[in-house]
């Protein structure tokens, strides 16, 4: 029998979950209960949450973790993330306090640019909508005043328009590209409703063109999106030290360290499995820190991942270079964040880490998150080129392990001080459980 249902939006929370047993579920009084467990007591923050999204139940949480020691432009940075891979807070951690004592990191915000873009039909000539766009540029973006007023005053706003001939790709596809600064707010739903007046004005002033011919006239406008590459966008992190400073690191001294540093990094420069695998490592500690402060991980992930490929080949993203004594490793990415609007002034423990930031603006944001993907990348390589990534992972993922083979208090205790020296694994695990 079809489960299609019309109107489940229009449900009480209760009635929702009562369908979902229903259709979804056999004995559901358990997974009920989990669901009401994970709701908030107090009713305000609960509100809160549902109105974040569509048809909530309940409320689904990552631990929310501070990593403490960073030392970014010579200020000191507790790390707000949220996350539920075990080791990666550990990692960005140890990173922090490595790099602390041998000067810290140094980021800088390149550039801010983020693009709109309308995706029109038309056939006619270019040069034709080539002069219509330049004539009327001034117009179009004079339509947005009333909504750009804010942003004004703020000192951002549209920069430019500028329209893309793209019909030798595909048949009649022309673009309007819209510029936009839109200071510290991500600005999507500014840069949107920009483009849907702007949209709705072009359509005004080509119809009431003398220029243009009727059929010039019907323009077909496909669709008004802010894009979410941002190649304009840019921060740059970096941390450096002597040579000599290093030390020695899990068993290879500061010359062997950094030679095998090296040469994984060039590996993610020619290797696409283990691209993607480094810049994964880069985007845990990215949208951890994307996700504690409220802002849109997926659009920051799209545009990192294109960014990657801007060569026409998808690379790993962070630089090390070994020069005249000096050992320094880099990370250079697009991150279109906010600080304010969407749920930055809503979501209480977003608002919480935007203080233990020190309310930073957006571009110290973009600075404060390009650096722990830096670190998190550095945390990575430091322990794939030594000890291997399991040992620090699998330490930090027993106590999952232990909780889902049900272990006791007893036995979690236990267990610390058995596995301190022996590998863990799943089975060693159910092992030792089974024989204590
Ligand atoms: C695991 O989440 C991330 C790493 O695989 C990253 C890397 O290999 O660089 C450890």
């Amino acid at each position: 029998m079809s489960k299609k249902i019309i109107g489940f939006s229009k449900l009480s929370k209760q009635e929702k979950i009562e369908w979902i047993c229903t259709n979804y579920l056999d004995d559901c009084q358990a997974d009920i209960e989990i669901l009401e467990k994970y709701l908030n007591t107090d009713i305000n923050i609960q509100s809160i949450h549902d109105a974040f999204s569509e048809n909530t139940l309940s409320n689904f949480y990552f631990p929310f973790s501070i990593a403490p020691n960073f030392l970014i432009n010579n200020n000191d940075y507790c790390l707000p993330m949220a996350i539920e891979e075990s080791s990666v807070v550990a990692a960005a951690s140890n990173s922090a306090k490595f790099w602390y004592d041998r000067g810290g990191f140094i980021a800088k915000t390149v550039s801010i640019e983020k693009i709109g873009q309308i995706h029109f039909l038309f056939r006619g000539d270019f040069k034709k909508i080539n002069s219509f766009v330049n004539e009327n540029k001034t117009k179009l973006i004079n339509s947005t005043s009333s909504i750009s007023l804010k942003m004004k005053g703020r000192g951002g706003g549209i920069n430019s328009i500028t329209l893309i001939d793209k019909s030798s790709e595909y048949n009649n596809y022309y673009q309007l590209s819209i510029s936009f600064n839109t200071i510290d707010s991500m600005g999507a739903n500014y840069i949107n409703s920009c483009l849907e007046i702007i949209t709705k004005k072009m359509i005004e002033e080509i119809e009431s063109s003398n220029d243009l011919t009727e059929q010039e006239k019907e323009i077909n406008i496909i669709m008004s999106i802010l894009s979410n590459s941002t190649p304009n966008c840019i921060v740059e992190a970096k941390a450096e030290c002597k040579i000599d400073e290093i030390g020695n690191i899990n068993g290879l001294n500061g010359n062997e360290f950094i030679e095998k540093y090296f040469h994984a990094i060039e590996i993610s420069k020619i290797d696409l499995g283990r691209a993607v695998t480094n810049n994964k490592g880069i985007m845990n500690g990215i949208d951890s820190v994307l996700i504690a402060t409220g802002n849109d991980f997926r659009a920051v992930e799209a545009a990192i991942h294109s960014y990657a490929s801007k060569d026409g080949k998808y690379k790993g993203l962070s630089e090390c270079s070994i020069d005249n004594n000096i050992f320094s490793i880099k990370l250079k990415l697009p991150i279109a964040i906010g600080t304010v609007g969407g749920i930055t002034d809503l979501h209480p423990l977003v608002k919480l880490s935007h203080k233990i930031l020190g309310k930073p603006n957006s571009s110290s944001l973009m600075e404060i998150i390009a650096v722990a993907g830096l670190a998190q990348n550095f945390g990575a390589i430091k322990s794939l080129i030594t000890t291997g990534i399991q040992k620090g992972h699998m330490k930090m993922h027993l106590i999952n392990l232990l909780k889902k083979y049900n272990a006791n208090e007893e036995q979690i205790n236990n267990a610390t001080d058995f596995f301190k020296e022996r590998k863990i694994t799943n089975k060693a695990v159910q092992d030792f459980l089974n024989s204590s």
